[in-house]
């Protein structure tokens, strides 16, 4: 379905290899947008998204990246782990890991993406996820890292204001989303995982890219910061 909103218009998704990113790429692309899909396994992207292989823990590959991009009107900052890394009992390294993927290399593809906006503002749209809202007792490290895309996302959107661009900078927060990343996350407990997955219906990817392209859809006087989002019977 092509909308005219997007004819002309090009986006960037991150992780756009899987899960949400992949919906998302999709779903913009179908639209009209040019899109580019940045991730590490550039196998697995939606047809006619262009490939940018990177890895976003590495900043210098990140600068790569963003060279071939002279212009840029959406930045989707998807791509995330989760790993269960508890606070006191957790691995430092994964949690680094998380730092570095949710966290420095969102806020760093923020600023990149500033540099190729155009004069008159691009849109901003970071996944944070419910665990950025209220932290589960299995969130350990993973949570702070979705409090910081909330923190991150509203400092900048505060600095720009005051700049007076008019760039929009937003999250989406999904509670569960049947994805591979649960996988990663209930590692070891693959029975919980099932147990969730029979007591409710999920979100789908496609739900949270509904959501994703509503909020980019919002007229330019618009400034919607934050959509929270859970399946229906999801209790916390
Ligand atoms: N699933 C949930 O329940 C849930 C709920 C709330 C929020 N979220 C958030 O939603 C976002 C998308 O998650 P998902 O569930 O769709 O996960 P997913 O299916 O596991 O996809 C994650 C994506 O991130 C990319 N990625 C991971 N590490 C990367 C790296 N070092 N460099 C570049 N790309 C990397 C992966 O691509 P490559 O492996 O190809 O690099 C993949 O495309 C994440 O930020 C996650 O924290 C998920």
């Amino acid at each position: 379905m092509n909308d005219s909103i997007f004819s002309g218009k090009t986006a960037l998704v991150t992780g756009a290899s899987s899960g949400m990113g992949f919906a998302i790429a999709e779903r913009l692309q179908q639209a009209g947008a040019q899109v580019f899909g940045l991730c590490r396994n550039t196998d697995n992207l939606p047809a006619d998204v262009t490939a940018i292989q990177c890895d976003l823990s590495d900043p210098a590959q990140i600068d790569d990246a963003f060279s071939g991009i002279k212009q840029l009107d959406i930045l989707i900052n998807n791509a995330g782990i989760a790993m269960l890394a508890g606070i006191s009992d957790g691995d430092p390294a994964d949690w680094e890991l998380m730092w570095r993927v949710n966290v420095h290399a969102l806020a760093i593809c923020c600023q990149k993406a500033l540099d190729v906006f155009p004069e008159s503002g691009g849109q901003i749209i970071n996944i944070s996820s419910m665990s950025g809202h209220r932290v589960p007792k299995t969130g350990g490290f993973y949570a702070p890292t979705k409090f910081a895309v909330r923190a991150i996302t509203e400092a900048l959107r505060s600095e720009l204001r005051f700049q007076g661009n008019k760039t929009r900078v937003a999250t989406v927060s999904p509670g569960f989303v049947e994805t591979p990343l649960l996988d990663v996350y209930f590692a070891g407990r693959e029975d919980q995982l099932e147990k969730t997955k029979a007591s409710m219906k999920m979100l789908q990817p496609e739900d949270v890219a509904e959501s994703v392209m509503h909020m980019l859809r919002t007229p330019d006087h618009v400034d919607l910061t934050d959509i929270q989002m859970r399946c229906t019977e999801q209790k916390s």
